[in-house]
């Protein structure tokens, strides 16, 4: 099964509780919060307050991706807050394997993400190790960018890995995906497709619709 994990980062933050009522209604399955540091990307989002609040209001599996530096420091913090899934960077994070361990101590799923510009072979070494992979389809830091078309290639050569392996791992792709090119991402091998703009912007039940339509078009 495709799930569809909304990123809140183009979400009405003055109307939070309304914008995850509506993802809910619609089906979607992860709420997907981007954590930025001003960092390891240039802007800065929010972090623990809003999702401690946010977690008292819903039972959503909470899909937390960290764009920050040294995100080990955080895990326990981000634990405590309420959230399923923890995705860490690798071009971000030194001590990688530790922090895969101290993720799944406290019960988590963990999850890696790669850049546009870093080669896939980087997570090889944690690919029987974590529940998710991440390739980032734009650079990240910023919602609303275009599809980067060289990620496709990448998505194809990650499924075969994990094909190859026999792995239960999930694989995440973010960034400039909407119900025109949902399919192409799909059929390359995603089965979590996260989407900011092209969930929250308009309206969103039909969004959520128009994009799960495009995934099981023929
Ligand atoms: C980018 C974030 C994405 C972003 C996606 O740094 O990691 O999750 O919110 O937004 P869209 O779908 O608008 O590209
Ligand atoms: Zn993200």
């Amino acid at each position: 099964m495709i799930k569809l994990a909304p990123s809140i980062l183009a979400a009405d933050y003055a109307d939070l509780r309304n914008e995850i009522r509506k993802i809910e209604e619609a089906g979607a399955s992860y709420l997907h919060l981007d954590v930025m540091d001003g960092h390891f990307v240039p802007a800065i989002s929010f972090g623990m307050c809003v999702i401690t609040s946010l977690r008292k209001i819903t039972d959503i599996v909470f899909d937390v991706h960290l764009m920050i530096t040294d995100p080990e420091r955080y895990i326990e913090d981000f634990a405590k807050c309420g959230a399923d899934i923890i995705t860490i960077h690798v071009e971000a994070c030194s001590c990688i394997d530790e922090t895969i361990d101290k993720i799944h101590a406290l019960g988590l799923k963990a999850s890696i993400a790669i850049n546009p510009k870093t080669p896939v072979e980087k997570i090889i070494p944690y690919l029987d190790k974590v529940d998710m992979i991440l390739v980032m389809s734009v650079e990240p830091g910023f919602g609303g960018q275009k599809y980067i078309d060289d990620c496709t290639q990448k998505i194809v050569q990650v499924r075969q890995m994990i094909e190859e392996r026999h792995l239960d791992v999930d694989l995440e792709v973010d960034g400039g995906i909407g119900k025109g090119n949902v399919k192409m991402v799909v059929d390359a091998g995603a089965n979590v497709i996260v989407a900011g703009s092209a969930v929250f912007n308009g309206d969103v039940q039909q969004n959520v619709n128009d994009i799960m339509n495009a995934i099981h078009a023929d």
